[in-house]
C-alpha cells in the first residue's frame, strides 16, 4: 500500500460505472484495506449486490458512509451532487478531502455547499482506468494543498496517468481525455471494418486495429514526438485499397456520425 494513502479511510459515494472501475481498481491493488472503505449508492438492491462483489461495506446512506473518512470521493452525476453535499457537510471537516470526479461541476460550488476550509480536488478521470490506462486531469480547490494534490495524484495514478491543470482548463480536459475514447473507437471501428471490407474475418481484423492504434499512441508517448511528425514516416503505406476504405468510412460516415453529435 503506498505511504500516503496507508491507514487512510475512503468513502466512495456514487458507485457507477466510473465510481465502480476506480473503487475495484483500489481494492485489487490493495491501496485501500477493504475494511476501511465504505460505498454508496442510490438502489439498495445494488448496493447488497456490490458488498457481495466488492466485500465492503456498501449502503444509500451518504452522511453514514462519510463518518470518519479521510478521503470522500464523490462519483455521482452532476446533477446530483448539490443534494449529496448537503446531506454529509455535517460530517466533514478540514481533515477530510473531498475528491469530485463530476463533470463541468467547479470546485467553487463544492466549496460553497460543504462550508470553511474543507480541501477539495476536481479530477476528471476516463473509463480506460479500468484497465490501468486511464488519463485524469486534476486540479484543486481554494483550500487544497500540496499534499491533498499528491494523495489524489496517487490515486489516479494507480489506474493510468495524471495531469495537473488549472481549474480553468477542466473542461478542455473533459472534452479531450473524459470524452476522448469515444472518438477513439469510432476511428478503431473504422479501421476495423475496413478490414473486415477486404475480407479479414472480423476478430483478426479488431486485434490489428486495437494494437495499431495502442502502438502508434505508445510511440507518441514514449518518442514525446508530435504525431504530425511521425506520421510523415508512415506516407508510403497510405495508398492501398484498405486504406481507401479506412478514409472513405472515417470520413464518410463515421465523421459525419461524430459531427452530428455536436
Ligand atoms: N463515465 C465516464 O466516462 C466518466 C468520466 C469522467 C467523469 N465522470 C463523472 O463520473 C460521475 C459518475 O458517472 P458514471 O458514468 O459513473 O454514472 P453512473 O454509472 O450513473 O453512476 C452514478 C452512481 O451514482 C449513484 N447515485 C445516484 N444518486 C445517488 C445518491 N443520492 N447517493 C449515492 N449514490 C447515488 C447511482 O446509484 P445506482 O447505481 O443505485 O443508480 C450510480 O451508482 C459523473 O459525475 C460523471 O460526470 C464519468
Amino acid at each position: 500500500m503506498s505511504q500516503k494513502l496507508a491507514g487512510k479511510r475512503l468513502a466512495v459515494l456514487g458507485t457507477g460505472k466510473l465510481g465502480g472501475i476506480l473503487l475495484r481498481a483500489y481494492l485489487k491493488q490493495g491501496l485501500f484495506d477493504a475494511a476501511r472503505v465504505t460505498a454508496t449508492v442510490k438502489h439498495a438492491e445494488k448496493a447488497a449486490a456490490l458488498a457481495k462483489e466488492l466485500g465492503v461495506a456498501v449502503a444509500t446512506e451518504n452522511r453514514k458512509a462519510v463518518h470518519g473518512a479521510d478521503i470522500v470521493l464523490l462519483g455521482v452525476k452532476p446533477q446530483v451532487v448539490g443534494e449529496v453535499l448537503k446531506e454529509i457537510a455535517p460530517e466533514l471537516t478540514e481533515k477530510t478531502l473531498v475528491i469530485s470526479v463530476a463533470a463541468s461541476v467547479p470546485t467553487t460550488y463544492i466549496e460553497q455547499h460543504i462550508g470553511d476550509k474543507v480541501p477539495v480536488i476536481r479530477a476528471m478521470p476516463n473509463t480506460p482506468c479500468a484497465v490501468g490506462c486511464g488519463m485524469t486531469g486534476i486540479c484543486r480547490g481554494s483550500h487544497a494543498a500540496a499534499q491533498h494534490l499528491e494523495i489524489a495524484r496517487t490515486m489516479f495514478d494507480a489506474v493510468g496517468r495524471t495531469v495537473v491543470v488549472d481549474e480553468k482548463n477542466m473542461d478542455a480536459v473533459t472534452g479531450l481525455s473524459a470524452s476522448g475514447p469515444a472518438f477513439a473507437y469510432i476511428i478503431l471501428e473504422s479501421l476495423a471494418e475496413a478490414g473486415v471490407k477486404v475480407g479479414l474475418a472480423r476478430d483478426v481484423s479488431t486485434l490489428l486495429a486495437a494494437q495499431t492504434m495502442k502502438g502508434a499512441a505508445s510511440v507518441v508517448l514514449e518518442t514525446g514526438d508530435h504525431p504530425s511528425s511521425r506520421n510523415e514516416h508512415e506516407k508510403g503505406i497510405h495508398d492501398c485499397e484498405v486504406a481507401d476504405c479506412v478514409w472513405s468510412l472515417l470520413v464518410r460516415c463515421r465523421w459525419g456520425r461524430c459531427c452530428r453529435l455536436h
